[in-house]
């Protein structure tokens, strides 16, 4: 697939589709590219563009056959309202064309905004909606003619982009093009059935992809983490004939400086809620209860491209929760790796205790920046709805930085607090803490939850419960897996890389010796 710039209605050859951006505060149709353009059909694409009503509202469009006086099949007016102002706005107008694009099978589409040039800031995410956007997860169907699989975009000609711009956009795009790839490996991996992605298929494709990309990898089985003492983990695993698998990547730069990354990522391959078992409708869509992990390795497959100076290790904890006669039951005492000890009050609160271990051993590592990706609760979807994660975390620049990194990729993270009152719901008469603190405030009794394992060290979670995977399509993205949080933590790595050089190439600290609070953030 290509990505190339080209002036303004100067479509190559071979294009299915022109795709033109208008919006509703330019005057149409008479002025910009619109006139332009009616040469080529004398003057009737405006007398059209006016019987139509089309005036660019969020919504209008209109496709024609361009019967040659193009250089392209069709022709595709698209109104994009009165303003695009965030990222947000782009990646769903994005995936909006892709999804068209889709249905009517164009494989090389021109794009050009009326007037206004495309705006480089915003190209990432446009692209980024425009691929994900012909997604398909179709390897188990039969071969369909109705709906052939799809295999994506031949060429994207971006038309009319400043020319200063085009050489900053040359290094985003080669990442658009990889975010994609990763986007897409992590669907799958989210999207492939259970009883085949279980943690031996999950930790073999994580130990593939490290090979392939040149990252170290290390995959701990049962008896490595009972060394270990990973007592949380392992007592979720149990109740399953599958083995568990405990992944560590890691990223080394031969240099590195700044904080040292330890992203964790819950990998359930299958959450049927063990022994406090789920409804039939709270299972359904439960294959997905390692997206968190799926995220984590997306991320950890860019790292070797992008040439950061910043050390990072991805770590999945991956089992199934399952009941047995082997499973941990309720009323259980729990000790895992470090931290507190832990009542067992209900198995489906499963993904706190792996990713307990998950944090335990981050810091044991001596990550001076933890950050855990999971679909942990329910009450989190009540709380922000199906399309926004939640995110917490004990240090308010990392907190800040991670809003930032989302406000630039579109992706929708909303901080909740991580209120100390709660804390009580979590007081157990025989243990140091239950697993669960009841109904109110799920999502954030939760948090505090891996709070106590994390202890003083700069944390950050994400609660994507909701966005990781819809149950139906809809806006622009099918159904199933989504990839939610993959372009989000890409780019706050990115950042925190940044910021962590400009700040030590000015102070007289170096490396491992500064303070380890999050300090690239600052
Ligand atoms: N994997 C679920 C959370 C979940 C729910 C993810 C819906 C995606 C969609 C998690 O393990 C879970 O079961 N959480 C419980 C916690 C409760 C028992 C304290 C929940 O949210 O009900
Ligand atoms: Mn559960
Ligand atoms: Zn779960």
């Amino acid at each position: 697939m290509e990505i190339t710039f080209h002036n303004e209605l100067d479509i190559p050859g071979g294009t299915d589709a022109f795709v033109l951006l208008c919006s509703q505060a330019e005057g149409l149709p008479e002025e910009g590219a619109i006139a332009k353009l009616d040469e080529s059909f004398d003057g009737r694409l405006s007398a059209l563009v006016q019987r139509k009503g089309f005036k660019g509202k969020k919504g209008q469009e209109i496709v024609l056959c361009t019967l040659g006086r193009l250089d392209c099949t069709e022709l595709c007016l698209v109104g994009t309202g009165k303003e695009l102002a965030s990222a947000a706005d782009w990646l769903l107008l994005g995936r909006s064309i892709g999804s068209k694009a889709a249905r009517a099978t164009w494989s090389s589409v021109a794009l050009q905004a009326v007037r206004e040039s495309l705006d480089p800031r915003f190209l990432e995410p446009l692209l980024r909606g425009l691929l994900e956007a012909r997604y398909r997860f179709r390897k188990h169907a039969s071969a369909d003619e109705e709906d052939p699989p799809d295999s994506g975009f031949e060429a994207i000609r971006l038309l009319g982009v400043p020319e200063a711009a085009r050489s900053d956009s040359e290094s985003s795009l080669s990442l658009v093009r990889e975010m994609y790839e990763a986007v897409s490996w992590c669907r799958d991996l989210v999207n492939e059935p259970p009883s085949r992605c279980t943690p031996t298929y999950l930790a073999a494709e994580s130990d593939k992809m490290a090979r392939e990309r040149g990252l170290e990898s290390k995959v701990l089985g049962r008896e490595a983490c009972e060394a270990l003492g990973m007592g949380l983990f392992l007592a979720v695993a149990r109740g399953s004939a599958e083995p568990p698998a405990f992944i560590h990547l890691s990223s080394l730069p031969t240099y590195s400086r700044g904080p040292k990354v330890v992203l964790v990522g819950k990998g359930i391959t299958f959450d049927s809620g063990g022994l406090s078992l789920k409804t039939a409708e709270g299972m359904k869509e439960m294959k997905s209860d390692m997206a968190g992990g799926a995220t984590v390795l997306a991320v950890m497959s860019l790292l070797p491209s992008l040439g950061l100076s910043l050390e990072v290790h991805g770590l999945v904890p991956a089992c199934e929760n399952m009941p047995s006669d082997r499973s941990y039951k309720l009323g259980d005492v729990l000790r895992g790796l470090d931290g507190p000890s832990v009542e067992v009050v209900n198995t489906d609160a499963e993904g706190r205790l792996v990713l307990a271990d998950g944090l335990a051993y981050a810091r044991r590592l001596g990550g001076t920046v933890l950050i855990d990706v999971a679909t942990l609760t329910g009450a989190c979807v009540v709380a922000l709805g199906e399309h926004t994660a939640g995110l917490f975390g004990n240090d308010d620049i990392l907190a800040r930085t991670m809003l930032e990194s989302a406000t630039k990729t579109g992706e929708s993270l909303f901080r909740l607090p991580l209120s100390s009152e709660l804390d009580e719901q979590l007081k157990s008469p025989v243990a140091d803490c239950k697993n669960s603190g009841g109904r109110w405030g799920g999502a954030i009794t939760a948090a505090l939850f891996l709070k106590r394992f994390v202890k003083d060290t700069p944390w950050l979670h994400l609660d994507i419960a909701g966005p990781a995977y819809r149950d139906k399509g809809g806006g622009g993205l099918g159904q199933g897996a989504t990839g939610f949080g993959v372009a989000t933590l890409t780019r706050f790595l990115l950042d925190l890389d940044r910021s962590s050089q400009t700040v030590e190439s000015g102070a007289s600290t170096q490396g491992e010796t500064r303070d380890p609070r999050g300090g690239g953030a600052r």
